[in-house]
């Protein structure tokens, strides 16, 4: 495969543009504050800020500011950490905090940027370039910041022969014909935007650990996963590695798995202390066992607590993570079994093991309990495990979401995921404050998602789907901010100022996430899918299989009854305030009915439609808003490059195209299926 040299184009540069400034009454008030930068102290991660810096500036000017390492006098940017600051301050910073100001320092107004460490300083380095494309007033800047999450991650889904699962944006970076890349100016561009948004972990391989990536962690590859390590490290990111269970059998020789083996720790033991000579400030690994085929403890008749904590035990002397995957469920289900549900399945197999896991040990749960769907219930496993360290995945590549053919913005998704209210101790206790630590005092958690980048030129394919990245990491950062500030950033800092531009491509992502839901799957039933590659409509493309993804649509009704009283019994996983909500009819909200409900198609929402219309309506409505979606970017043609402009165009109308193939499938097949016409007498088929 050859390397594409993308670097010159539009969507290369993503957030990170750095155009140069044509507003001559904001430069004729700022500029002075553009000419120069005070870096007051050194590491490799504040070279990366000023490096960063200076190719920012340069570019936004023309002209190469100047670095002094030592305070002029003179307004400048200066780069320090906190401790310098001689002044009592009322107010303390997180190890990757920072303070961004502008004020009176050793007697002449500066820009300060102080940083509790050096990775603070990268952050708010970052920040500060934020405000200049978004041309905020320099004379006036005043940010205290510090993430609430202390993990704030990416999984890659990268193989080594160069396939992404679930990558929807070319080949993998990392990785071509089994073996690491050499092209390795991409990697820092990755770091780069990674950082920017504030993201400190990145696990390199694909959760399913195959014969090829099992080696990662021996001496063949260790010093090229060093390297990428190294990259990364500049940038305040560590490295993490997705590791086979089955490890000390297939590479390391040994007859068992088996955690609670003595052979089997030590064997652990040694090979973390070899992890650790290559790569001394290594993150952890994640693995995904006993789910979905691979490897893991059942085989030896252990639990994941005995599984996870054979890991940390040799983790523990180097502060790395053992990050463990609940999604664990019955692959094999039998579609006639109606008792066994999956969405119960994370739950049941973690929540007995409460208090059990060790200190480095978190789990990673899935924000739903099925599969990343364009709409499902929230897990309840989150706050279920007081004495559990937990953190939450989310999927930013778009599998059952378009794909990145289709524009799907998730971040109203996620914003309503991090706000859910648990209860677990009593109000006040939502899914953001459970992952950030606070609501158990937990110090090993955070958030982490899939990445939906790729060797594409854009990154994602989708031009707009580099939006879903940038939120993601600004949610993860602040879970407080609002849906609009992240986007009106993210539209400012890829598309520019103008107003026309930013309101319509607001507009186009806040109303995608619904428009691809209503011609998709309706009131949360999920999985209408193509089974494998999870693109198109196949309404019992998963209905008798073995996955234990089923609606159980008949002539008569649609729905997954999960009540206690005459269902699966998941609603009794959530703590009584949801437990009763879903539990009744009546509360259970319309967009999640067919989740927790099997109804006569006859049946009216909330809404005051029936099922059946609802269906109907929404599928119509859904192509007319993604016609619609079209005609809004088009209005834009003029205020947007062409490349960008067109490339976006072409997936806006492979969109409506698609989305009028789900409408008539899932139409005709329900007409077909209940026989009721629709009010609005509108073609079937
Ligand atoms: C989904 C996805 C798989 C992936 C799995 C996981 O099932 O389709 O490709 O491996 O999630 O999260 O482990």
């Amino acid at each position: 495969m050859t390397v594409q040299h993308t670097n010159q184009t539009e969507g290369y540069k993503a957030w990170l543009r750095y155009d140069k400034i044509q507003d001559q009454i904001w430069l004729a008030e700022n500029k002075y504050w553009l000419t120069s930068i005070t870096v007051l102290e050194t590491s490799p991660i504040i070279e990366s800020a000023k490096r960063e810096l200076v190719e920012a500036i340069s570019s936004f000017t023309g002209q190469n500011p100047t670095v002094y390492t030592k305070h002029k006098k003179i307004p400048t940017i200066v780069l320090m950490t906190i401790d310098r600051l001689d002044e009592t301050i009322d107010f303390s910073l997180h190890d990757d905090g920072y303070l961004i100001q502008t004020k009176d320092y050793n007697g002449v107004s500066s820009i300060i940027i102080a940083g509790k460490t050096d990775k603070g300083i990268l952050y708010g380095s970052f920040h500060l370039l934020r405000l200049i494309q978004t041309k905020a007033d320099l004379n006036d800047v005043d940010h205290v910041e510090n993430p609430s999450n202390r993990l704030r991650m990416m999984n890659q889904w990268d193989n080594m022969d160069g396939s992404i699962e679930r990558g929807y944006a070319g080949n993998s970076i990392f990785y071509e014909n089994n073996t690491i890349t050499k092209e390795k100016d991409r990697l820092k561009d990755y770091a780069r935007l990674l950082s920017s948004i504030g993201i400190n972990g990145i696990s390199i391989n694909n959760v399913n650990v195959h014969k090829v990536e099992t080696k990662l962690i021996t001496e063949k590859w260790l010093p090229e996963v060093a390297e990428i390590a190294a990259i990364f490290r500049q940038y305040g990111i560590k490295t993490f590695l997705s590791i086979n269970y089955a490890s000390p059998i297939e590479i390391g020789g040994l007859s068992t798995a088996d955690p609670l083996d003595d052979e089997v720790r030590a064997w652990w033991k040694e090979k973390v202390e070899e992890i650790y000579r290559y790569i001394p400030d290594f993150g952890g690994v994640v693995v995904k066992a006993d789910s979905e085929h691979r490897p893991g403890p059942f085989t030896y008749e252990r639990n994941h607590a005995d599984g996870a904590n054979v890991l940390a035990e040799a983790f523990a002397p180097f502060q790395g993570i053992v990050i463990w995957r609940c999604f664990v469920y019955n692959c094999m289900q039998d579609w006639r079994d109606r008792k066994t549900d999956r969405a119960k399945a994370a739950y049941d197999h973690f929540k007995p093991l409460d208090g059990q896991f060790h200190k480095n040990v978190v789990l990673q749960i899935k924000n739903g309990p099925m599969d990343f769907q364009v709409r499902e219930a929230v897990s309840p496993l989150f706050g279920a495990m007081s004495g559990t360290n937990q953190m939450l995945e989310f999927q930013i590549t778009q599998e059952y979401t378009g794909q990145q053919r289709h524009v799907c913005y998730l971040l109203p998704q996620w914003k309503q995921i991090l706000e859910f209210e648990t209860f677990a101790k009593g109000e006040g206790s939502p899914i953001m404050r459970i992952v950030d630590g606070s609501t158990f005092d937990n110090h090993v958690c955070g958030i982490t998602a899939v990445s939906n980048i790729g060797n594409d030129s854009n990154w994602t394919g989708h031009q707009l789907a580099q939006a879903n990245l940038f939120g993601y990491g600004r949610l993860v950062w602040n879970p407080d901010l609002s849906v609009e500030e992240i986007t009106n950033e993210w539209v400012r800092l890829t598309f520019g100022n103008d107003s026309e531009v930013i309101q319509k491509v607001t507009t186009i992502l806040l109303e995608s996430w619904p428009i691809y839901e209503s011609y998709t799957s309706p009131l949360g039933v999920g999985w209408m899918v193509n089974p494998d590659h999870h693109y198109g409509p196949n309404v019992d493309g998963y209905e008798y299989s073995v996955w234990g993804t089923y609606h159980y649509a008949d002539c008569y009704g649609i729905g997954v009854d999960r009540t206690v009283k005459t269902g699966t019994g998941y609603t009794e996983q959530y703590f009584k305030e949801n437990r009763d909500l879903y539990e009744s009819i009546d509360t259970c909200p319309d967009e999640l009915l067919l989740f927790f409900h099997h109804v006569p198609y006859t049946h009216k929402l909330q809404s005051g439609k029936t099922v059946i219309q609802h269906i109907y309506d929404t599928h119509f409505e859904g192509v007319e808003q993604a016609i619609h979606l079209k005609e809004q970017w088009i209005s834009l043609m003029t205020k947007i490059d062409s490349e960008r402009f067109e490339s976006v165009l072409q997936r806006l109308e492979e969109q409506i195209e698609h989305a009028i193939e789900w409408r008539d499938i899932i139409n005709t097949y329900f007409f077909r299926k209940s026989g009721i016409e629709d009010e609005k007498q509108r073609k079937m088929y």
